[in-house]
């Protein structure tokens, strides 16, 4: 057990009400990178006390299955048109820092007002790219980390906490 229930709920509501103060005047589209963000965006738009939208986006890293290379392919884009308006990102953990940079780089070409990002998990200890986190729910250690929406090949998603899978270091 990394992360309780409790914890989890706890740290998400503090996020939900800051993201609510923050874009209070002009609340955000919440662009969720499938699949593992889900549950977190589910429990966050609760926490949100503003009209805020959400679209997806799925993409596909090449990697070695525990990181990624920076080579991305985008499987599912956008629905929504983002021109204009406020982006935040919410992911269930940054790791290397590849991904959102795609992702980020990609959105930047749609001239939204701002892309922010909110992340519940950040395993800092992995990152190749600096990326400014601007809301973080929990630093992790090097460690592979399940539930919560977060798997190990496609399974332990629906576990309600977040669970370190094997006590080793990522290499
Ligand atoms: C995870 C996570 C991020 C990405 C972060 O997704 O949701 O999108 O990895 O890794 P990076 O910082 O090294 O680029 P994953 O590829 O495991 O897919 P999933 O969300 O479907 O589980």
């Amino acid at each position: 057990m990394l992360l309780t229930e409790d914890q989890i709920r706890r740290r998400v509501i503090e996020l939900g009400e800051r993201i609510s103060n923050d874009y209070a005047d002009d609340p955000p589209i919440l662009v969720n990178v499938l699949k593992g963000g889900v549950v977190f965006l589910a429990d966050l738009i609760r926490a949100i006390s503003l009209p805020v939208e959400i679209d997806f986006m799925e993409v596909s890293s090449y990697g070695d299955g525990t990181s990624s290379t920076g080579i991305v392919r985008i499987l599912e884009d956008l629905s929504l048109n983002v021109t204009g308006r406020h982006i935040l990102l919410v992911e269930d953990i940054v790791d290397t820092g590849h991904t959102l940079k795609y992702i980020i780089d990609n959105l930047e070409t749609r001239h939204p007002k701002s892309v922010k990002i909110c992340t519940l998990l950040d395993r800092r200890g992995r990152r190749e790219i600096e990326l400014a986190l601007d809301y973080v729910g929990f630093v992790v250690p090097n460690k592979f980390v399940v539930g919560y929406g977060l798997d190990l090949a496609q399974k332990y998603r629906n576990l309600p906490h977040i669970a370190v899978l094997e006590d080793e270091e990522i290499p």
